[in-house]
């Protein structure tokens, strides 16, 4: 079966929890759920993993070159995370940078992204149907097995 990476960086694991007003009330549960659901015709799965270092998400890429794709949310690490955008870089497959907050409209600290000139698309202030979309983009972009 296929699988489909969802990688969420530092602070990701208490959504719903961490502050409502800006990342809204969904979890990553409810992101896992969602996006499952979104790429189940295709006969994906879903591997879900949120780390709070960016040593154990560089694992996560390198331990899934095989998978189809991601959906990275790299938190905070969009801006400082050399080593993540070196692991990136060698990651085989499409991915898609998923910020739930509109970060052009937050503190200027959080107008660059180090790592999405990489990305084959950014989704920006949507939400957690930024995940969605995301996925959506993804089963786009993915050729189906055999095609
Ligand atoms: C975030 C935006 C980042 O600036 C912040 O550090 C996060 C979450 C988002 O999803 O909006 O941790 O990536």
């Amino acid at each position: 079966m296929s699988t489909l990476l969802l990688l969420n960086g530092p602070n990701l694991g208490i959504l719903g929890r961490r502050q409502p007003e800006v990342y809204g009330t969904a979890t990553l549960d409810d992101i896992e759920s969602a996006v499952g659901a979104r790429v189940a015709e295709r006969g994906w799965k879903v591997l879900s993993i949120q780390r709070e270092s960016e040593g154990e998400l560089i694992h996560a890429i390198q331990d899934n070159y095989d998978s189809v794709g991601a959906i990275v949310n790299p938190g905070a690490l969009m801006m400082y995370g050399w080593s993540l955008r070196d692991a990136l870089a060698n990651y085989p497959a499409p991915w898609i940078e998923v910020h739930l907050s509109n970060v052009w409209a937050r503190e200027s600290f959080r107008h660059e992204s180090i790592l999405s000139a990489l990305a084959s698309g950014v989704v920006v202030g949507l939400g957690a149907l930024g995940y969605e979309l995301a996925a959506s983009a993804l089963l786009e972009l993915v050729s189906p097995a055999g095609a």
